[in-house]
């Protein structure tokens, strides 16, 4: 049975409780038929309701070595107040690893990363393929604290390590056909077991892929992250390579990924895939176009708030991002192209 869906214009935004969110999200699954004991993308108020936050069980859970990197601080974002480093590591979306808040970091941390590829090809005149080392020596690490904005309605700010994607691309010298570029994460049901169990990944279809018009992949806030709070990344945020697109909704963040292609033609994408008319192609954060079962003009700050706190911040278009980034737009209807 679903649970009663309300109309986008019943529910305004002060009552868009993260409940309600996750409710929504769990009657999607649950109409699809793969909600069954795991919750759904936004389960945040059961796995933290039973956890807290990064309670002293939850550092139990901690077994994956993180190793120090060199990186140049980021000055220019200095001022935003970051999230507590163990509630971005112990409250993840990484459905690879289970569709509930708390599965990606009780799930994830026997994952061996080493030896690991990542192969750029497609449309461009020189493909490689990386190997681990290169991740981290390749190109000289910056830190760059942004905002991640969740489809869900919440948010953090995180200070990611990494290098612009737009440098990489550089590297394989994309040609005059390449349009879109697309990105894959690692299929390994072995040691990834949402991707075993179709109930525990919450119904997705895998791998997981995600994409990017080119301009938006060669924008130099587009970055390739491998690590956070000074340190490489820890599996359940997407070890040992992934994507960071701090204007668009975090879905589109994709994680421990595997292959990059250069594109003629848009390719699919995972949740837009699963539900068109609720997940766009572009998911740019835009608190003027709401989900169709929930308002988006407002968020949960995570960083200066606790899981239950009603600690809710005005959202901003392009999660703030839109000087940056509001001209790669220009003259496109942005509630059709959402
Ligand atoms: N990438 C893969 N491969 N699988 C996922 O389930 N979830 C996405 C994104 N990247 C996801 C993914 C979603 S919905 C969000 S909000 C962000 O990762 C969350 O990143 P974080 O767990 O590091 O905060």
């Amino acid at each position: 049975m679903l649970i009663n869906i309300p109309t986008k214009n019943t529910l305004k935004d002060c009552n868009v409780t993260d409940e309600s969110v996750y409710l929504e999200r769990r009657s999607l699954l649950k109409k699809m038929g793969f909600l069954g004991a795991s919750a759904v993308m936004s389960s945040a108020i059961t796995s933290t309701a039973q956890a807290g936050f990064f309670s002293d069980d939850d550092k139990e859970k901690v077994k994956f070595q993180t190793k120090a990197l060199n990186f140049s601080k980021d000055s220019t974002n200095e001022h935003l107040l970051r999230t507590p480093e163990n509630k971005v590591i112990s409250h993840n979306n990484f459905y690879e690893f289970g569709a509930q808040k708390d599965q990606p970091l009780a799930l994830s941390q026997g994952f061996d990363v080493a030896p690991w590829q990542l192969k750029i090809s497609g449309e461009c005149d020189n493909p490689i393929t990386l190997d681990y080392d290169n991740l981290t020596n390749m190109f000289p690490l910056e830190e760059r604290i942004y905002r991640l904005r969740c489809v869900e309605a919440w948010s953090m700010v995180i200070p990611w390590i990494g290098f612009s994607l737009a440098g990489l691309l550089k590297k394989v010298a994309p040609n005059s056909r390449a349009k879109y570029v697309a990105f894959e994460t690692l299929h390994d049901p072995k040691q990834m077991p949402g991707q075993a169990d179709r109930r525990l990944g919450g119904g997705l279809i895998f791998p997981y892929v995600e994409a990017l018009r080119i301009d938006e992949a060669m924008n130099a806030l587009t970055l390739m992250s491998v690590g956070l709070y000074g340190k490489t990344l820890p599996p359940q945020n997407g070890a040992p390579i992934r994507l960071v697109v701090p204007w668009k909704y975090g879905f589109k963040s994709i994680k421990s990924i595997v292959g990059i292609k250069l594109l003629e033609h848009k390719p699919p994408t995972t949740w837009n895939k699963l539900a068109p008319k609720e997940y766009g192609f572009y998911a740019n954060v835009n608190p003027n176009h709401d989900h169709p079962r929930w308002s988006q003009a407002s968020e949960r700050s995570i960083t200066t708030g606790g899981l239950f706190s009603r600690n809710r911040v005005a959202t901003l278009p392009f999660n703030g991002y839109g000087e940056e980034v509001a001209d790669l737009y220009k003259g496109m209807d942005l509630s059709k192209n959402f």
